[in-house]
Order: structure tokens, then C-alpha cells, then sequence
């Protein structure tokens, strides 16, 4: 399966922050925003990524992430012109995906959670299968984002997009896993009155078929938003408090490549080596030290 970042967008929302930098380059406490998505698809077993950004920014992220080859993965780039829609990643990813499924994650979404891998690992096989599976996430503010409703049984039966009066209080996250007819079905949608492809249209494409499922992220899950100032910031402390406490990192990707087999002790000590004497650094140490134990 192949992974597909869409890190666009003119972050008009973080102004002065973004005016000269990709708002998923920002720093979410000791790493930057995209290293969060990224090792969400990592976790999920897809090492075979393209990410999608503005022609401003790739130069950077290509700086910042290079072919991969640092997390054992292997990391692709592609041009969005213009903010045309987020099913718009499904049509620039076409040729990439090449008749694959594809799980699809927005650069600035943070996931953090128990058991996240395994519901990765299952949503990934239900795409592999033909079929559509995205996660939902109670939130106090549903009209932010898209929607899901259940019927008695749990079942979705409606999804709207920023919706006045929100059926429920189950948000959308920015996670889709879709099998290889996404990029067919995107083509086929048109612009909403905003002038953007909806996500919540092409979902709607496999609920109509009953080929959607959603997965609920429970108590035990964080998904952050970082769309503005405040919920940066929070999104900085949440991940500080955290790894404060429990002294590990949360999405670190050379952790996640050592311990999937993809990198090996030495390889993360010379990326260590790289990152000079910082607390990141000091942290791969230990983690190559252990693997070696
Ligand atoms: O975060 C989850 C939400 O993401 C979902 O609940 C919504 O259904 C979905 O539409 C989306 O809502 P947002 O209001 O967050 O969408 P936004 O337009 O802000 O775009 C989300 C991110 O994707 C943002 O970092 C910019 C980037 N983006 C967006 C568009 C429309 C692109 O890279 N290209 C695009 O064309």
C-alpha cells in the first residue's frame, strides 16, 4: 500500500507565521509538523510516500526529507498549484499510486493514541479489499470540520462538511485509506460553491455504495488540530507534557524505522550524529543503544 501527505494549502490562518514558510514545517514542540503524519503512515506499514505541497515549499520539504532514505523509506514529491481540494491528492497521486490503495493523511493532522497502529494496519487491509475506511473523533466543535452521523446500529449514514447545525459530534480526521478507485472517483466529482473538490464527497461516493467504514477513536486517542495560533501552542504542550513524562517521543521516525527493521542501530546513531547535541539526538542514542541490547 502507498501513503500520499497532502501538505499544501496557504496557511493564511497562521499569518505572519506562514507568510514565508509551509505551515507543516512548523514546529510541533521538538520536530516538525509533517514528521507527525509521516510516521502515521510509517506505523501503518506504508514506506512508499509521495508528498504533495505547494511549488514554494517542496524545495524545503525535499531539505528536510530527502528521498527518505534517512527513516528507510522511500519518499516521492509532487506540485499543487493552487488549494484546489483535498480529493485533489488522489488525481496528482494517480500515477504514483499506479492501481494501488492509498492511505491518504493531511500534513497538519496529529494522531496520537494505544492502538492506533493496529486500526492502521486493519483500515489498511479493508482499502486492500475494495473499500474505504476513515476515522472519526468526538469533538467539542463539530462545525469545524466534516461530520458523520450512525443510524441505531452504527452505521454512517450521513457526512456533511462543516455543517451550521452538525448531526453529531463525530469529526472527520484527516486519515483516509481508500482502494484504487479514489483517484477515478475524484475525477469525477466537481467543485463545490467554494470552489474546491470535497473529501466529503468523495467519501460519500463509497458510503452510497456501502463500501465506508469508520472507525471511532475513543478516549484513550489525541488527534490534535494545529489550524490556528492557540491549537498550535496546545499542540506543542500536549506533545511536551508527554514525552516529558514518559521520556519517549511520540512520532519520532527513525524510532519507528528501528523498530520496524527498516533502519539498523548504526544508522540511527549517524543521523544522531547529525543533529548535534540536542535532546532528539540524544534520544536516538538511546534508542539505537537499546535495539543493540
Ligand atoms: O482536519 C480534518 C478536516 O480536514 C476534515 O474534518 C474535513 O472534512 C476536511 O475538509 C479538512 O478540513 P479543513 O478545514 O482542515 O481543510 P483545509 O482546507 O484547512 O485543509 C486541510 C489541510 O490540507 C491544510 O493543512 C491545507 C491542506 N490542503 C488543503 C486543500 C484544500 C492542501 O494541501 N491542498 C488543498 O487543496
Amino acid at each position: 500500500m502507498k501513503g500520499i501527505i497532502l501538505a499544501g494549502g496557504s496557511g493564511t490562518r497562521l499569518y505572519p507565521a506562514t507568510l514565508a514558510i509551509s505551515k507543516q514545517l512548523l514546529p510541533v514542540f521538538d520536530k516538525p509538523m509533517i514528521y507527525y503524519p509521516l510516521s502515521v503512515l510509517m506505523l501503518a506499514g506504508i514506506r512508499e510516500i509521495l508528498i504533495i505541497s505547494t511549488p514554494r515549499d517542496l524545495p524545503l520539504f525535499r531539505e528536510l526529507l530527502g528521498d527518505g532514505a534517512m527513516f528507510g523509506i522511500a519518499i516521492s514529491y509532487a506540485e499543487q498549484d493552487a488549494p484546489r481540494g483535498l480529493p485533489e491528492a488522489f488525481i496528482i497521486g494517480e500515477e504514483f499510486l499506479a492501481g494501488e490503495p492509498c492511505a491518504l493523511i493531511l500534513g497538519d493532522n496529529i494522531f496520537h493514541g494505544d492502538g492506533l497502529v493496529a486500526k492502521c494496519r486493519a483500515a489498511a487491509e479493508i482499502a486492500e479489499a475494495g473499500r474505504a475506511m476513515v476515522f472519526a473523533y468526538q469533538v467539542d466543535d463539530p462545525e469545524r470540520y466534516g461530520v458523520v452521523s450512525f443510524d441505531g446500529a452504527g452505521r454512517p449514514v450521513a457526512i456533511d462538511e462543516k455543517p451550521d447545525v452538525p448531526a453529531s459530534t463525530w469529526a472527520l480526521t484527516g486519515l483516509y485509506f481508500c482502494d484504487a478507485r479514489a483517484s477515478g472517483i475524484a475525477r469525477g466529482l466537481t467543485p463545490s460553491a467554494r470552489g474546491e473538490l470535497e473529501i466529503v464527497d468523495l467519501l460519500r461516493a463509497y458510503l452510497a455504495e456501502d463500501a465506508l467504514d469508520i472507525g471511532r477513536l475513543g478516549r484513550g486517542y489525541a488527534w490534535l488540530d494545529t489550524g490556528t495560533h492557540d491549537s498550535l501552542h496546545d499542540a506543542s504542550s500536549f506533545v511536551r507534557t508527554i514525552e516529558r513524562r514518559q521520556g519517549i517521543k511520540i512520532a519520532c521516525p527513525e524510532e519507528i524505522a528501528l523498530d520496524l527493521g527498516y533502519l539498523d542501530a548504526a544508522a540511527v546513531n549517524a543521523r544522531a550524529d547529525l543533529l548535534g547535541h540536542t535532546d532528539y539526538a540524544r534520544y536516538l542514542r538511546v534508542c539505537a543503544a537499546a535495539a543493540r541490547a
